[in-house]
């Protein structure tokens, strides 16, 4: 069934939906994005969202066409519009078409698109078995805290992890896990405490990440902000990722070697519920 995609100010199906050639997100990745998840047909922590883009756009000088509020009904008309009930809005800003050229535009006027994505979050099967994950080394840019569309070293990964019969993949930066291809990175340790790696450059601050830092701490988990090896990651007791389109989901095994007894780990399922319930509770 074809999606009504907004563009520019028009709801259109999509096979009508287009920019144009000279768009600076098409020639230059000059461009950034959010997925927000949808539950219910509600939206998750659009808040968060909304003030992680406005970040994005002020860290690479690039003006926004539409206020939040104007954000919030655009990703509301969409899930009406296109009956969703589960998965994601995925939204777009790229400073718009203009004469190639590597220095920005004097007067951009930026590209606006968001599409509906239908993804069965709650009743995903990795969260039963688990993730396999192997390790990368993280050749992306320096500025991963910008959420900008350039993901073709992620696109990498993931097809490296397929090609050894994994799920994903964690890249690691001087010798340290920086986070996943398109998910934050974390570990048990055997004494039960919940280890990240710091906010920095050096990874995109997760909205869910920030959510489930905040929830584990209230249910009286111990975090540590830190970061960790991968040689630290097999010895855990149990790790797990986070993201908008996989909430929390356990990671079973590492470059091959299995965490503890092979299935998700409990503190993974826990925080899991804890998201779900929330998430539910709160989306607007
Ligand atoms: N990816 N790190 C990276 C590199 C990511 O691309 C993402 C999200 C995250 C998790 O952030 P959040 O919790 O705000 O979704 C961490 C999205 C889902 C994507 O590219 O599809």
């Amino acid at each position: 069934m074809s999606r009504i995609v907004y563009v520019n100010g028009a709801y259109l199906p999509e096979e009508e939906a287009k920019v144009s050639v000279f768009d600076r997100g098409f020639l230059f990745a000059d461009g950034v994005y959010e997925v927000t998840s949808v539950l219910n047909g509600k939206l998750v922590d659009f808040d968060g969202h909304a003030k992680r883009l406005e970040r994005s756009l002020t860290e690479l000088e690039m003006p926004s066409p539409v206020t939040m509020d104007e954000l919030l009904q655009i990703h509301r008309d969409l899930i009406d519009r296109n009956g969703l009930v589960e998965g994601g809005v995925y939204l777009q800003i790229t400073r718009g078409a203009a004469p190639r050229d590597f220095a920005y535009p004097a007067d951009p006027k930026p590209t606006l698109v968001l599409f509906t994505l239908e993804i069965n979050i709650s009743g995903s099967p990795k969260a039963e078995t688990g993730l396999k994950v192997v390790s990368i080394p993280d050749e992306r840019w320096g500025r991963r805290d910008i959420k900008t569309v350039q993901l073709l070293y992620p696109s990498m990964g993931k097809m490296a992890a397929k090609a050894q019969g994994a799920d994903d993949a964690w890249m690691v930066e001087d010798g340290a896990v920086t986070e996943g291809t398109s998910n934050n990175a974390y570990i048990v340790t055997k004494d039960g405490k919940i280890v990240t790696r710091q906010l920095s450059h050096a990874i995109l601050h997760g909205i869910t990440r920030a959510a489930v830092l905040r929830m584990a701490e209230e249910a009286q988990m111990i975090v540590e902000e830190r970061p960790f090896t991968i040689e630290e990651a097999q010895n855990a007791a149990e790790a797990f990722i986070t993201s908008a389109t996989t909430f929390v989901t356990p990671v079973v095994e590492i470059d091959g070697v299995t965490l503890g007894d092979g299935k998700p780990g409990r503190i993974a399922k826990r925080l899991r519920e804890i998201y779900m319930d929330e998430a539910r509770a709160k989306a607007v």
